[in-house]
């Protein structure tokens, strides 16, 4: 059972997964990347193209992004945090490979353990839900990300600082979006909580 899996294990079994339909279409499983001891997580909601690829999570356009809030916004390096998706493997529009979409309930469902390990190995002290999926999935609310972002929630003890996914930052106006005002608030949100100091 994954469930009992340490972290060796765990990625062994998520390499050679096939409880969905993902496994035909994938290059490469995303297990996640960064430090399985880490104080904060962030968590998205499936590989992208470049994601699939490389099988590094968060590379592409929004992970530049995601980049640049750990980076420049929190002072931290992606080494020093966790990063790791609902699922581990890139869904497409009808499997096709052209047009990323958000995995379906029965692909989180399959996947979901893998994460659930993830967090019960690493025990982070926050987590941050990137976009809807992966709040809806923690917080098992069918609200929006725009209702929940900002404000605080648990996730079986652990807070969890919902906030919107970086590429739809990038679709709604990217570098110039109001959105990453909002982002950059409940980044030092999560700083405060950690007692990181913000960057002057
Ligand atoms: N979007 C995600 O949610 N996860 C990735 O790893 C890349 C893009």
């Amino acid at each position: 059972m994954v469930l009992e899996l340490d972290w060796h294990s765990l990625q062994k079994e998520a390499q050679s997964c096939r409880k969905c339909r993902l496994c035909e279409t994938r290059r490469t499983v995303v297990f996640g990347e960064g430090d399985p001891a880490a104080r904060l997580m962030f968590i998205g909601e499936g590989p992208g193209k470049t994601e699939d690829e490389t099988g590094r999570p968060f590379v592409g356009r929004a992970g530049e992004l995601l980049t640049r809030i750990i980076e420049n916004g929190m002072g931290l390096s992606r080494s020093q945090v966790y990063i790791a998706n609902i699922v581990k493997c890139r869904p497409t529009v009808e499997q096709k490979g052209f047009r990323d979409r958000p995995p379906d309930p029965e692909e989180t469902a399959a996947c979901s353990p893998y994460l659930l390990r993830q967090i019960e190995l690493i025990r982070p002290e926050v987590i941050v839900t990137l976009g809807n999926p992966s709040t809806r999935f923690l917080l098992n609310t069918s609200l929006g990300i725009t209702k929940l972002r900002g404000q605080w929630a648990d996730f079986r003890g652990t807070p969890v600082m919902p906030t919107y996914h970086p590429s739809y930052v990038l679709r709604n106006g990217g570098e110039k979006s109001p959105l990453r005002r909002d982002v950059w608030e409940d980044i030092q949100k999560v700083m405060q909580k950690l007692g990181l100091p913000l960057p002057s």
